[in-house]
């Protein structure tokens, strides 16, 4: 079981809201309202892990390590909601979420294959890494900027936890979990082509609520992470080559196979169907 030491290491990291966050210095003239704005949609778009957790431990019933997992998954997401509910609670209670934005993207994901679910979210927490990164670099007033360093170490380190899992996956079921990984992987690497940005939140998820079945369309500006993305944090060829050159670097570790290029990851996929 993997969840013990996943434990372990993830409890030596926390950080915490009280003590590793310097509220003292909040400085309000470094705070512009579109900067607060994106602060109340990156909340919201958090407290989304809430149907992630419902969906992730329906579809796998058949995993008691993985799910066990979850309840420290589930809780550091819900805690980056709640330290910018915190934030903008004392600096800006203007734009801190209501309990009715927030339980509106609460609603019930389609089933889903779990090994591709594993790897979308492991491309999820990759990418959100550098977001954050690029966010805490946005922002100029200085306790948002440490919050969103203290964020994106998180999802680092998520990505690692998911990464485990999927280690585990290959040395359980061989080809069928690098099938799996190796699918997404090709669709994740082609951000340029998609034309959309490629995180969890933005994916459909729910035939019965479409159009409004992907996380991002149920918030109060369902167009803001475009604008966020574009404008704001701009998150340029260069980000997203290091979100992909992440993706690709440790896929090729995982498949012990030279991948360095999504062209590379799409001919080892087709290697995969044809064996
Ligand atoms: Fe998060
Ligand atoms: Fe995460």
């Amino acid at each position: 079981m993997l969840y013990p030491e996943l434990f372990k290491s993830l409890e030596t990291a926390r950080w915490s809201m009280a003590n590793d966050v310097p509220w003292d210095s909040f400085d309000a003239s470094r705070l512009s309202d579109d900067q607060a704005m994106t602060i109340k949609m990156n909340a919201i778009t958090e407290w989304s892990a809430l149907p992630a957790t419902e969906m992730f431990l329906r579809d796998n019933i058949d995993d008691s390590d993985f799910s066990a997992f979850m309840s420290i998954w589930f809780y550091e997401e819900q805690k980056h909601a709640l330290v910018l509910m915190d934030y903008l609670q004392r600096f800006r209670p203007d734009l801190a979420p209501s309990e009715a934005e927030l339980h509106e993207v609460r609603f019930e994901f389609d089933p889903a294959p779990p090994l591709e679910t594993l790897m979308l979210h492991f491309c999820g927490e990759v990418r959100l890494t550098q977001w954050y990164r690029r966010a805490a670099e946005w922002h100029t007033e200085p306790v948002i900027k440490h919050i969103y360093d203290l964020l994106s170490r998180d999802e680092a380190r998520h990505g690692g936890a998911y990464l485990r899992y999927m280690k585990r996956a290959i040395e359980r079921t061989g080809d069928v979990a690098r099938a799996a990984f190796a699918r997404i992987g090709v669709l994740m690497a082609s951000s340029s082509r998609a034309g959309k940005p490629l995180h969890p939140t933005n994916l459909h998820v729910s035939k019965s609520n479409f159009p409004r079945d992907t996380v991002q369309s149920r918030l109060p500006d369902p167009d803001w992470l475009e604008h966020w993305l574009s404008e704001q944090i701009c998150f340029d060829k260069a980000c997203e080559a290091r979100v992909i050159g992440g993706i690709l670097r440790n896929l090729s570790s995982l498949f012990e196979h030279k991948i360095e290029t999504p062209a590379d990851l799409s001919r080892y996929r087709k290697t995969l169907a044809a064996a």
